[in-house]
């Protein structure tokens, strides 16, 4: 009889995390999503460097791999979106259409694709905000970026902090649909840990000394595929399509999780008690994302940053880190 116990506890055993950098904190981590997207172009050092100016305690890096098999930060494998890429006309040649197989299933777009241009290529292009109400005089003045750009910068300006006795900057890495690039041949797991270990932050005793590393996705067997080789912390991001239900077997493979802001608020998702059954998992909540130029309709963002505060969410992904930093701040 205890034998069944305790394999029926150890099955629905909840793996919490031990890293040092996401245990102590008094208000919910800074997640610079996409840098300080608010006002930079996405994914640039230059929008990472001005979150590390507001306070953040993560800049966000999304991974795709370019033809050459370097792991470029974009969001996605489109490039049109945030790039000048329809204006120069030596890569017009290279647009074309093509279905992605993502968590949602398959999509279907035509445009210029990451995985079809080299590094050198990626290079030429300039970035440009996503939206376009967001400010454009910084638009086509920055390049794209690779994760071991993102790594060095970050690693050396934690070397500046650590002279200071100040807080580790992290970097927080999704890789995007890593189940489609590993059928096209592109093995971006092992690929993003060769980049990790090559900067000595593969695992958590590393990351803690040099640069805080989390690693997050929306797909459940790439984190499966982590949880068996590295301790660096993991975040399974929830939305509508992936659901909550099974928030018990999550936690038996991640120990945090990253839903839609719809799982907090009341946005006609699960509503709220969202956070405390993940607590009560023993999984951290770090919900995505605090856009303060597109609220839900009458919601005003101070009233969601002291709410996120108030509820206990571990962390928030945020356009505006400077904003969160105000709206965190107790004093
Ligand atoms: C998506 O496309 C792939 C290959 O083209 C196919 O194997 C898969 O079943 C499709 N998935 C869905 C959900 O339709
Ligand atoms: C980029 O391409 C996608 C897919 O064709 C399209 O939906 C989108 O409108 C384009 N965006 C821009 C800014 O050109």
């Amino acid at each position: 009889m205890w034998f069944i116990t305790a394999l029926l506890f150890s099955s629905a055993l909840a793996k919490p995390t031990s890293a040092p950098y996401l245990l102590t904190q008094n208000r919910p981590f800074i997640i610079a999503h996409r840098g300080a997207c608010g006002y930079i172009p996405e994914h640039t050092l230059q929008a990472y460097e001005v979150a590390s100016y507001m306070s953040a305690d993560f800049i966000e890096s999304d991974l795709v791999p370019s033809k050459d098999f370097q792991l470029i930060v974009n969001h996605d494998n489109l490039l049109n979106e945030t790039t000048n890429i329809d204006l120069l006309p030596q890569f017009s040649n290279l647009h074309t259409t093509k279905t992605i197989d993502t968590y949602k299933g398959n999509i279907t777009e035509t445009g210029w694709f990451i995985e079809d241009f080299s590094l050198n290529q990626i290079k030429e292009l300039r970035a440009k905000q996503r939206l376009n109400f967001r400010p454009k005089h910084l638009n086509y003045l920055f390049q794209k970026i690779t994760i071991e750009e993102t790594l060095n910068w970050a690693i050396n300006e934690n070397l500046e902090r650590i002279k200071k006795n100040k807080k580790l900057l992290g970097v927080y890495i999704e890789l995007k649909y890593p189940k489609y690039f590993n059928s096209k041949g592109f093995p971006v797991q092992e690929m993003l840990l060769g980049v990790l270990n090559k900067f000595g932050v593969g695992d958590l005793n590393s990351a803690s000394e040099k640069c805080p590393i989390v690693l997050e996705c929306f797909e459940l067997e790439t984190l499966k595929y982590f949880s068996e080789v590295t301790d660096l912390p993991l975040v399974y991001l929830i939305d509508s399509r992936i659901g909550s239900n099974q928030i018990e077997e999550y936690s038996t493979i991640v120990h945090g999780v990253g839903p839609d802001l719809g799982y907090v608020f009341d946005l006609g998702l699960d509503g709220t008690g969202f956070i405390a059954k993940a607590h009560s998992n023993e999984l951290f909540v770090h919900p995505w994302v605090m856009r303060d130029d597109i609220l839900p309709e009458g919601a005003n963002a101070e009233e969601m940053y002291l709410k996120l505060l108030y509820e206990n969410a571990d962390g928030i992904f945020t356009d505006f880190p400077d904003s969160a930093s105000t709206y965190f701040s107790t004093e």
